[in-house]
């Protein structure tokens, strides 16, 4: 048995071999299948990006086609599971609210079949298909509305937006949204992925998979970033605040919210493609404040804490884009989520090809041979 030292939040640890995604930290560099991610967020779709990295390949057009089509196909949630989420209450994050529908799904599809390909692929195109309109669905239930159904003369993005807003949405808002989704679609192993791998090494459903991944997402310190950078957006509320509420945070050792990663030493290379992407929204929408806010606190911080190497995240622009899309800062988590679907699944697919299930150790610092004290006497 190899044994390492112990190291909190296992950093630096592999935890798997995996050829879905690559990252180089130092130069900004991140790659799906091999595939650099602004290649694929100027040239490729959301479904074809996650056909890639589940199945490793760029699909042809016939398989693009039909892969397509089974999702269109799949969209409408069951009766039980809408009713189901009707009864959630109002008040819930939507990521919980997602979390139980993921989870509720696998009750439907009990039969584990792992070996068989049909059963992954079923399993496949029915969690990406539904994540989306179960999102939607809880925004519109909770408003005391009716779910909208899917529309099948849609793409994958401009229906999800459809379902939201109820109304189609325009198409520059929603190509940059479906790019939204490449983005996030998948990102080596991250708490999330990690998740999903051990949920998945021990041969439980796909669905079990998706809904612990869900959970593990929506902590503030993961894809929860996001919402909290609109938060902390609307705090500093005009540019001459910028600076003295950076000083202030670092001062009391606060982290900045959208800022740093593990890997990352460089500004992160979706950052610098939502960014664009928020221009682009902006240019033909409308300017918004909260933009020059977002600069003026990207140079601040890069001037205080660049020498460690925190520059922005995903996470920094994203939110600043989804706000401009009409998107609610409490549905910012699930999108993520959506898109995320497709990384789990091709974690899902190659931890079952090589399973071992994760069994690591620890390093136990707790007393021994205490002698147990009777109630009355503690
Ligand atoms: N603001 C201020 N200081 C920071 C920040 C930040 N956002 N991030 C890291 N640091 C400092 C930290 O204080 C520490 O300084 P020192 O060495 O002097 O004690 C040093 O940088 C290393 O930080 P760490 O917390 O040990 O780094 P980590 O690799 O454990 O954490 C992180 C990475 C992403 C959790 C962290 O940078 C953070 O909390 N960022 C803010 C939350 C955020 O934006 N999360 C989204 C992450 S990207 C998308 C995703 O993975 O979902």
């Amino acid at each position: 048995m190899i044994v390492c030292e112990y190291r909190p939040g296992l950093e630096g640890i592999p935890a798997a071999q995996s050829s879905i995604s690559f990252v180089d930290g130092q130069k900004g560099l991140l790659e799906y299948r091999g595939i650099r991610i602004e290649e694929l967020a100027e040239k490729s779709t959301f479904l074809e990006t996650a056909y890639l990295l589940i199945w490793g390949e760029l699909p042809t057009a016939e398989e693009l086609a039909a892969f397509e089509d089974e999702v269109r196909h799949h969209r409408r949630i069951k009766y039980r599971i809408r009713d189901m989420m009707k009864s959630f209450p109002e008040s819930g994050h939507p990521m919980d609210a997602l979390q139980a529908s993921a989870a509720a799904l696998g009750l439907f599809y009990a039969r584990r079949d792992l070996d068989n390909p049909v059963y992954i692929r079923d399993a496949v195109v029915r969690l990406l298909a539904t994540i989306p309109t179960m999102v939607a669905a809880f925004q519109l239930m909770r408003k005391g509305n009716d779910p909208v159904r899917p529309n099948d003369d849609l793409d994958y993005a401009a229906n999800f937006l459809y379902m939201l807003n109820e109304k189609e949405p325009d198409p520059l808002a929603a190509r940059i949204f479906d790019v939204c989704l490449i983005l996030h679609a998948e990102h080596t192993m991250n708490a999330s992925t990690f998740s999903a791998r051990v949920t998945a090494s021990t041969l439980t459903d796909p669905y079990a998979v998706v809904a612990s991944a869900v959970g593990t997402l929506g902590g503030p310190l993961h894809g929860g970033a996001n919402e909290e950078v609109i938060q902390m957006l609307e705090e500093i509320g005009s540019v001459e605040n910028v600076r003295p509420y950076i000083e202030d945070k670092l001062q009391q050792k606060a982290k900045i919210m959208g800022f740093g990663h593990r890997v990352y030493k460089v500004k992160d290379p979706r950052a610098m493609i939502l960014q664009n992407l928020a221009e682009k929204l902006f240019a033909k929408f409308g300017n918004d404040k909260f933009y020059d806010i977002a600069q003026e606190m990207e140079r601040v911080v890069e001037e205080k804490l660049g020498h460690k190497g925190i520059y922005p995240n995903v996470d920094f622009y994203s939110g600043l884009v989804y706000r401009k899309l009409g998107i609610p800062t409490d549905l910012f988590t699930p999108i993520f989520a959506i898109a995320r679907v497709a990384g789990w699944l091709a974690h899902w697919k190659e931890q079952l090809a090589e399973n071992r299930i994760f069994r690591p150790t620890q390093v136990y610092n707790g007393r021994h041979d205490i002698p147990y004290t009777a109630i009355d006497q503690r």
